[in-house]
Order: structure tokens, then sequence, then C-alpha cells
């Protein structure tokens, strides 16, 4: 096998430094473009230079800009360079952002989008795809659940391993990430401390990872957060016991950017050298976006702090992944940025892309005004997000630096392009700022009144979410809601577009506008399935994947949460003094529920069974539901299975996912759903950390949100 024969010739200092993965930027010495002498934040020598095995982000890759030839004819290091990068909802294609395409609830989607990406990344000779971001969320502060698929970790798992089959269908690695829990961190702040017991942790945060590694993921990320006090990246107890030993994980764990060195800060590690050693005997493979490792990795072998024997084994596992990808054959399989730009942006690429927009959109309300006739006479676009391209989302790798005029329409391009004959009034009205309070909307009222029908184009920008982007007022800015309020009263047959990187709280918005549709940030052809779905070209048929609260005093909120000795229940308790667990000042449901999204069609759920009221271990029972589609156009619907374990050794959710199926009906068609339930789908982490089920009494429910079951009681024996 070339890796071992390739290890065996490697000096230690050589091993490690395939462990070591700057930013591309950091090897170059002058801007390919400008010839300007480039800063390098890590400071790595010129020596050091042609040791480096990996980098991070674009840079070996971009023939467009003279970067793959310094790279070629700069680094002269034994062991040729691999290029990894963040290909999160897309590459030069951007797809929704992944919060948006699970709510298609068809992972088919998910590894579809993946596929593009990686044969989009593969252009740009990146090899290693940082993806699937499987991270259970529950809090809406956090600004990167919008590269998560959501609360619930049946959905997230089979997210995560289509992710996965995507890129290796591309012949892309994967590399699942953070681990572990980064979506915990306290108050919905970026990096901050995630406490959790360790029944929580495997009961609902680990699975999506597993699942990922189990459908064959190349590498994981360690994550920023510390897990009970102890930085993930140095937490040999979730690394070595449960990653490697327990789950028998042999491939690359990389470090997030600069998490080795970012011991110190935690307090963790006193110095660099300490935090080399700690991430070292964590069994952290690749050390990205710092030095530790190169410039103390040396040392601690030879004093003996770390195992010689890990360093072979973190430089093999890297070696056999270029092996494995044919970096060690040939590192640069496009030449030139024609090359490239002969793989990117292929027409069936927007178009799955404008498929995917489609599916991830959400129906949130919709008292009539939607969908639009397109026999329409005047419309009138009124907001920051009416005509503008920036509705890609912000992991956007590098769309839209190759496209050229007319890849990307606006909602305003699009709905002129749907209906030529119509007049399109189109008034910005305020900014997108987080901070903007625009009074005077004299134009945006007046187009209002003078249109047939009115579309609001509102909600947050790409860059008031993901990394960094924590928020504690995740309602819509003063000016976007003082613009809907003289809007939706200037005419009432106004429709909201809602652009979203996470769970707003909209309680005004949804009192006032009669129609609102969560666009979500919808990537490069997100403008022209908004116009399919405002005229009802297709039928929305999104569900919510995480819970949208109705004030943020809520988060987190999750819909499968526990019952309290002092539940509140009913609108009797809610906003008063009941010595239950409810507030005084603000109800304690959501305000949209996991689960919920609507249709231009009804769907009607009759005839609710199951085939009997106890089971035995190996007994499978089916609840079955008739689903009829009463409207007059073809819809489809996400049809839910629930189930609750009434008593059990340790409190159980009020109720969880345990299986959806996606039905496409006709008008008038009706069908029969049928879910089989097996003591499989019981088990749990027990109070004994113990993995199974337990007899007694069960509840399954079925329907089409999680506030919208039938209840079925049942008894395991
Ligand atoms: C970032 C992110 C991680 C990403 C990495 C490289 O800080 O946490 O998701 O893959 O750095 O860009």
């Amino acid at each position: 096998m070339k890796a071992k024969e390739l290890l065996k010739s490697l000096t230690l200092e050589e091993k490690i430094g395939q462990l070591v993965q700057p930013y591309g930027k950091s090897l170059l010495r002058a801007d390919p473009e400008t010839g300007a002498p480039m800063r390098d934040p890590l400071g790595i020598t010129d020596e050091e230079l042609p040791l480096i095995g990996s980098v991070l982000d674009n840079s070996i890759c971009d023939g467009a800009t003279g970067e793959l030839k310094h790279f070629r004819d700069n680094l002269k290091g034994k062991v040729p360079l691999i290029a990894m990068h963040d290909v999160i909802h897309g590459c030069d294609t951007i797809f929704p952002i992944a919060l948006g395409l699970a709510c298609s609830f068809e992972p088919e989607l998910m590894k579809e989008c993946s596929y593009i990406s990686g044969e989009e990344a593969k252009a740009h000779n990146i090899l290693v795809a940082f993806g699937p971001m499987t991270d259970l969320v529950r809090d809406a502060r956090w600004g990167r659940v919008m590269e998560t698929t959501g609360e619930d970790p049946l959905v997230n798992a089979q997210m995560a391993v289509a992710t996965v089959e995507g890129f290796h269908q591309a012949g892309v690695a994967a590399c699942v990430k953070h681990f572990a829990a980064y979506g915990l961190v306290e108050s919905g702040r970026d990096y901050n401390p995630v406490q959790i017991g360790e029944r929580a942790l495997r009961e609902y945060f680990l699975p999506s990872y597993k699942a990922a590694i189990d459908a064959g993921a190349d590498m994981i990320m360690t994550s920023y957060n510390t897990i009970n006090d102890i930085p993930a990246t140095g937490n040999r107890w979730l690394m070595k016991d449960i990653l490697r030993d327990e789950w028998g994980f042999d491939g690359i764990i990389i470090s997030d950017s600069g998490a080795v060195k970012e011991m110190i800060p935690h307090g963790f590690a006193k110095d660099q050298k300490e935090a080399a050693c700690y991430a070292a005997n964590a069994t952290v493979d690749l050390d990205m976006s710092s030095t530790c490792y190169l410039r103390h990795l040396k040392e601690l072998v030879e004093e003996g702090k770390v195992d010689e024997s890990f360093v072979d084994e973190a430089c093999l596992r890297i070696l056999k992944l270029k092996e494995r990808l044919g970096v060690l054959d040939n590192p640069v399989k496009y030449e030139t940025y024609e090359d490239t730009k002969k793989a990117i942006l292929k027409p069936e690429y927007i178009a799955s892309a404008q498929k995917c927009a489609e599916k991830s959109a959400v129906l949130l309300k919709n008292e009539g005004v939607l969908p639009l006739s397109d026999k329409v006479k005047k419309i009138a676009l009124i907001g920051p997000f009416a005509d503008t391209e920036e509705i890609l989302g912000n992991w956007i790798c590098f769309g839209p630096k190759h496209y050229g005029k007319g890849v990307i329409k606006t909602v305003r391009e699009a709905v002129e392009a749907r209906v030529p004959g119509c007049e399109i009034v189109t008034v910005p009205a305020c900014t997108w700022a987080l901070d903007d309070e625009t009074t005077d909307f004299a134009e945006a009222v007046a187009a209002a009144k003078d249109a047939d029908a009115v579309v609001l184009c509102i909600g947050e920008h790409q860059l008031h979410s993901a990394e960094g982007n924590s928020r504690v007022n995740i309602g819509l800015p003063k000016g976007q809601m003082e613009l809907a309020r003289q809007v939706c009263a200037a005419n009432p047959n106004t429709a909201a577009l809602l652009f979203c990187g996470r769970p707003l709280t909209i309680v005004e918005l949804h009192d006032i506008c009669p129609s609102i549709l969560c666009m979500w940030q919808p990537g490069t052809a997100g403008g022209t399935a908004a116009a399919r779905l405002l005229f009802g070209d297709v039928n929305p048929s999104g569900k919510l994947t995480m819970t949208w609260p109705r004030a943020v005093g809520q988060c987190p909120l999750y819909y499968n949460q526990t019952r309290t000795g002092r539940p509140c229940w009913g609108m009797e308790v809610q906003k008063k003094r009941s010595m239950t667990s409810n507030y005084i000042d603000e109800f304690t449901y959501p305000l949209y529920n996991f689960g919920h999204g609507l249709s231009y069609t009804k769907f009607e759920y009759t005839d609710a069974a199951l085939s009997a009221d106890s089971m035995k271990a190996g007994d499978t029972l089916t609840l079955s539901v008739k689903v009829k589609n009463t409207g007059d156009r073809e819809g489809q619907e996400v049809v839910q299975l629930y189930i609750r374990d009434m008593v059990g050794s340790v409190v159980r959710p009020i109720k969880e996912l345990k299986n959806y199926k996606k039905i496409t009906l006709a008008p008038g068609e009706e069908t029969v759903v049928e879910f089989k339930i097996t003591e499989e789908m019981l088990r749990f982490w027990r109070a004994d950390m113990t993995f199974g089920s337990e007899a007694g009494d069960f509840t399954a429910m079925v329907g089409t949100a999680a506030n919208g079951v039938t209840q079925h009681p049942f008894v395991l024996e």
C-alpha cells in the first residue's frame, strides 16, 4: 500500500507536517493577483512550508487566481497537499441553508445537494468537505442553527447520512461536525460552555454523529465548546473512549479552526505545548489553523509525553485518505480555471437548487392570499429583500464569486419574468439592518394601496445568522415591523415572504399578515423558487424541523420536552400565576410547532387506528390513518408518527418523532398511511445507562405536526 510505504520514508518532522492544516492563504508568500506580500497569520517559515500536509479553504485550488500555480511551483514537499473546505449548503451553486432543506423531509434532496456540491468542490481541487454539520439545536438565539437540520435526533441522523452519501457519490470525503453537542451552548451564545449529563448526551446529541460515522464519514471535527468544563478538542473521554474505542472510528479527527490553541484562552492549557499535548492524547489527528503541533509535537514525543505511535497512526490516517482520494498520484485534477468553469454552475445544478428551495419553503400561515393569481394586474413588492441577491445564506463557499450575469434572479426579476403582463412596483422601503428604525413609509404605503396584491419581502439578512452571529432579539428589526404594520393596514391582500437563517419571533406579524411563506435563505435559485411558490406553480410542502418560539425568553424551546411535575396544560393556566410550569407574561407553547407547515390544499386525517393495544418484544403494531386531499390542487403532506413512553426509569419526552412519510395526493385522492411500531423503536438510555425498552404504557400518535396528532395508547408487555 502506498500510504504505508510513504510513512516509512518520512522523518518525524515530515510526519508532524501532515498533522498541520493552516489556511491556504497562510502558505502564499505573495498575493497571486497583485504580488503584494501576504501576511501569514501563523508565521509558517519557508523551511516549514514544504512540510505542510493540507490546507483549509480554496487556496490550493483556484486556478482562477493563479494560486494553483504557486502551490505547484513552490511546495516541493514529499507528500502532496490536500485541500479541505466548508462545502455546507453548496459550493458554486448554492442550495437552501440546511435548516431549510431539512424541512423538505426528503433526505434524498440533501444527498442530491451534497452530491452536486461535491462535484463542484472537486472542480476546485477540494477533496474534503466539512459536512454534514449535524449538531442538534434547541435555541434559536444561536446563529449556527442555519447550518443544522434542527431539533430532532431522527431527522438529524437521516440528513447526516444523506449528506455523507452525497459527498461520497461525488468522490469527496465527508467530515462530520462538530463533535460534540456544540448546538447546546449556554444561552445560545456561540463558543459558550455546554453542561450536559451523559445520558442526555447519548439520548439526543450523539446519535446523528454516530449515524454519519456508521455511514462512512471519513473525518470528524472537534467542537469549540467545553463539555462539562473540558474543551472537546482535549477531551479524551469524548474523542478516545467514545469515538475511537466504543464506536470504533478509525478516521481522521480534525480540530476546529484554532481549537487546539484555544485551550489556552479556555484556561485548560497553559501554553501551546500543553494544548498540543492534550489534543494529541485525545487522538486529535489534524491541528487546523494553529502551529501547536508544528512547533511542539516533536518535543512532546522526545519528552515521552506523546507516543510517537500516535504521530505514526495520525499520519497514516491522513496518508490513507490522500491515497484513497488519488492525491498521492495526482493532487490537481483541474489544472486551469477553464477546466473548473466547465464543471460548475451547470443548468441541472441550478435546477436542483431551485427544486430544493421550493421544497424547503414552509407555508407558516395562509388566510387565502396565496397563491396569487397570475391574472393580477399590479403587484407591489415591498421590503429590503424584494430586489437583492443577498438571499444565498452565509456559508456560501465560492458562490457567487464565479457567477456571470443572470445566474441569480432577485425576487423582483423572478416575479417580472413569471407574470410579464403584470405591473410590478418595487419599494425596498427600509434596510435589513438590525438597528433599522425607519418610520416614514409613504412610498411603500402608496404602492400597497395602489396594488392588487402586495408581497412583503422581509426577514433576517444572511449576515445575521451562522457562526458568531448569536442574537438576543430574534424578531424583525423595528423598521421592518413598522413597515409590515403600515403595509398590511394599507392592503389586506398582503402576503409576506420571510427570509431568515433561524426561527424568528414574529407573533405580531402573524397576527396582522394574512399569509406568511418562509423561504429561509434559499440559495442561488431562491428568487425563481419564490416566484413559483407565490403563484402556485409549486405547492409548498415544507414542515418545520425546529420549533419557532413566541418570544426569545422561551428559548431553548423544543417539541420533545419532558412534562415536569407541574405540567402547564390548557389555556386557563397560561399567563396566570398557577404554580405550574408556566410564564405569567407569555404562553408556554410555541408560535409554530415542530412539524408545522401548511399547503395550498387541505389534508383530512380520519380513521386513525392501532392494530392492537398491546405488544411484546418481537411483535409489530401497525398504526394506520386515512389521509385525504380535500382541496382543489395536488399537494404533498408529511405524515408524522410520534410515540410517548408514559412512565420510565427516567422521565421521558411528551412525544418523540419515530417515523414520517411524505405523500403526494391529487385533489380528492385518499390514501391509507401505515406505520410499523416495534420494540426497538421504544428503546432509550435508561437510568442504569443501559440502552433498551421498558415494559409499560405508551401512546402512539399520528398527524400533521407535533401539535396536530391523534392519541393511541398501547402496552409493551
Ligand atoms: C469554523 C467553523 C467550522 C469550519 C472551520 C473551517 O470556525 O466552526 O465549522 O469548518 O472553522 O472554516
